[in-house]
């Protein structure tokens, strides 16, 4: 049986800790104290039959998410969905200031009321109506967002409907909860196809999409919002919205939130995340909006599964939104030129046929090689650049790449440049 290496940070010989704290420091620059109380032991045998739950594995074996490997040595990345951009000064003054001042306690469980107050003016905005703050819930980013709502909603069994191809976090949420996940192929403009949409949301519980999309980089329109309306009225069917993009639109016509077509605001979860419009990935905080029964059950899983919200991040959150006005247009405009630069570096390139760069900081071209979007992947980085596989997304996002130009102009220039040399020996 395989020995393992436990309680390596233990630095008494008292009785170990009913749980192993995971190590700070690389195991080679250890004291020689901790080395020296490094206990080798055999797994226990209800560790040795261990089987991760029903749940994970309904994830384990559904799930496209594939993990990339990092980005090292001369390899060029055009994979990452994260923007470049260092979160603006003030933010990162303001939370060390909330530092400074004791904000170091548990929030309230919703999130702090300040923030949520100055949330709820910003949504009744986007409403045309009074939001109450207490209809707010501060998450973990907008991935705690997204697993709050979805599983505060769907049970086992549940239908879920979800765009072909899309972001992946969405079916295997619905996958952890016990419901099914229903794909929905986008035409071929990677707009929704709405006669297909009208008869998958047939009986649906919920359905979940992002505006604009990962990975496509498509705006959804006003349009097709209200289309969808049209076939969801009368009916239970419940909405999640994930505008996590909203700021980044490059379309002549100015984005519309769910939240703003009548048909859809009350039956939507709005989900936001600072991550992409304020640079901050990192700090992990997000919010849910949405009719208040869906709020308080999806503040009932937040609770349940992460606490309270670190206060410092919250209070760093309200000056973003109070002063990045400035700093949102500045990333605006050096992604829409990334933009231009990419798409077209991308249409000179034989063989791919280039979606239409409307938002977010995607493109997810399709090309005409026989090779599937995972084995391209590899023959890519091969070839010096890193992209992700379209498959990734859905099985309609098979033989289509997404690539970010959330990254530098010569990364930009260079990965192109890669992709044409990838491609061009396929042909
Ligand atoms: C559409 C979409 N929603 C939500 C998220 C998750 O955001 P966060 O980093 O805030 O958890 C991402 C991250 O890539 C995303 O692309």
């Amino acid at each position: 049986m395989k020995a393992r290496r436990l309680f390596a940070n233990q630095t008494s010989s008292a009785a170990p800790p009913t749980q192993a704290a995971p190590s700070t420091q690389p195991s080679t620059t250890q004291p020689t104290t901790q080395i020296r109380n490094t206990m080798t032991l055999e797994p226990a045998t209800a560790v040795a039959h261990f089987q991760p739950s029903e749940a994970v594995l309904r994830v384990q074996s559904t799930s496209l998410r594939v993990q990339q490997p990092q980005s090292k040595g001369k390899l060029v990345s055009l994979a990452m969905g994260e923007p470049d951009f260092d979160t603006p000064a003030q933010v990162r003054a303001a939370a060390a200031q909330a530092l400074e001042e004791g904000y170091t306690h548990y929030s309230p469980l919703l999130g702090e009321p300040v923030l949520r107050e100055e949330l709820a003016a910003r949504i009744s905005r986007l409403l045309g109506g009074v939001a109450s703050s207490g209809d707010v819930l501060i998450t973990q980013g907008g991935t705690a967002g997204l697993s709050a709502a979805i599983l505060g909603i769907v049970n086992p069994g549940d239908r879920v409907v979800i765009p072909d191809p899309t972001y992946s976090l969405y079916a295997d949420l619905v996958s952890m909860a016990g419901g099914i996940t229903v794909p929905v192929p986008l035409a071929e403009d990677l707009h929704w196809d709405l006669e297909a949409l009208a008869s998958a949301l047939e009986g649906a519980k919920l359905f979940v999409f992002c505006n604009p999309s990962n990975p496509t980089g498509i705006v959804h329109s006003r349009r097709e919002l209200e289309a969808l309306a049209d076939m969801l009225e009368g009916t239970d069917t419940l909405v999640i919205s994930d505008e996590a993009y909203s700021d980044l639109v490059y379309t002549p016509e100015p984005f519309t939130s769910a939240l703003e077509v009548e048909g859809l605001r009350g039956r939507t979860i709005y989900c936001q995340t600072f991550s992409k419009s304020y640079a901050m990935t990192g700090w992990r905080v997000g919010y849910l909006w949405g009719p208040s029964e869906v709020i308080a059950s999806a503040a009932r899983v937040h609770n349940t599964f992460n606490g309270s919200m670190n206060q410092a991040v919250q209070y760093a959150a309200l000056t973003a939104l109070k002063t990045c006005g400035p700093d949102i247009e500045r990333m605006h405009a050096s992604y829409s030129l990334r933009r231009e630069l990419m798409a077209e570096g991308l249409r000179r390139i034989p063989g791919l046929t280039v979606s239409s760069p409307e938002g977010a900081f995607y493109l997810f071209p399709k090309y005409d090689a026989d090779l599937p979007a995972a084995a391209m992947v590899t023959h890519l980085r091969n070839h010096g650049v890193a992209v992700r596989p379209g498959s990734e997304f859905g099985s309609h996002g098979e033989f289509h790449l997404r690539l970010s130009y959330a990254a530098g102009t010569e990364a930009i220039t260079a990965g192109v440049e890669r992709l044409a040399a990838g491609l061009a020996e396929l042909r």
